[in-house]
């Protein structure tokens, strides 16, 4: 690793310490009234907010730092299922645009309960029962980070609709996240996943993000040895399909 990279992992590393102090911090208060003196309901709500995404910045540095492992070709494979990875994401997803949804998420009792909150965004969740509840050996992180990733285009993008749809065979996971936006015309198709490009700045369009994204996400799917397919048309929505191999939990990993 060259010494400019070891430096911004250096940076992002020590990001972790102040935001330890804010998280613990913001922790005593809500659940130490009898030591720093009782909240308000309206207190409680702003600290238990600000906690979460305290807690989502603290995931994303580590996010960061995971992404530098994956570029030195580390993977760290788990016994993780669906419905928490899927649910942890739509929690953190929604508490930066819509914080009622997040809660509701966050207090939904199953997938049907949870697809019926999704349907209310626009966002429809293709996944059967069955699958949302067993276990796999994955790399969490990684995945989190693609699936996160992707969705928040989609949410960026799209007009009106998402659609993310998970499925198996006996040794792949496929995956897909489709909104139905202004697309993006083929001569991009692979230029999107260069760092910094961003099809505003080519079509004088409005430019929002930094255009790091979609280059993480094809760091992380090559490192677990997947691939990803971009269907595609300007005007017709955009739909990014990714293939990553799958261990059962009592099976390889
Ligand atoms: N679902 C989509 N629909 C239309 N265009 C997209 C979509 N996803 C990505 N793009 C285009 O690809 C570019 C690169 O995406 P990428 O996720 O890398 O960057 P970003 O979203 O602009 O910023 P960042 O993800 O770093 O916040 C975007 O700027 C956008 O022009
Ligand atoms: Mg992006």
């Amino acid at each position: 690793m060259d010494r400019k990279k070891i430096k911004i992992d250096l940076f992002i590393h020590d990001l972790k310490g102040p935001l330890a102090v804010v998280e613990t911090g913001v922790r005593l208060l809500l659940e130490k009234p009898e030591s720093y003196g009782p909240l308000t309901a309206k207190q409680k709500k702003v600290l238990e907010r600000t906690l979460r995404n305290t807690r989502a910045t603290r995931m994303l540095v580590d996010d960061a730092l995971e992404l530098e492992r994956s570029r030195e070709g580390i993977v760290n494979l788990t016994a993780v299922s669906f419905s928490r990875l899927l649910e942890e994401i739509f929690i953190e997803l929604f508490d930066l645009i819509d914080s009622r949804t997040s809660e509701k998420v966050k207090n939904c009792a199953g997938l049907a309960e949870l697809k019926e909150i999704l349907t209310e965004r626009s966002v429809t969740l293709d996944i059967d029962e069955s699958l949302w509840r067993r276990e796999f050996c994955l790399d969490e992180t990684k995945i989190k980070q693609i699936i996160r990733n992707l969705l928040n285009n989609a949410m960026k993008y799209r007009k009106h609709f998402i659609e993310v749809k998970i499925d198996t065979n006996d040794n792949v996971l496929f995956l897909s996240v489709t909104d139905d936006g202004e697309g993006i015309p083929r001569q991009f198709h692979k230029k999107i996943f260069e760092t910094y490009f961003q099809l505003g700045s080519e079509t004088g369009g409005i430019v929002r993000g930094s255009g790091l994204g979609l280059a993480g996400v094809m760091v992380l799917i090559e490192d677990l040895e997947g691939r990803l397919l971009l269907e595609s048309d300007e005007g017709h929505g955009a739909k990014f399909c990714v293939e990553v191999p799958l261990y059962e939990k009592q099976g390889k990993g």
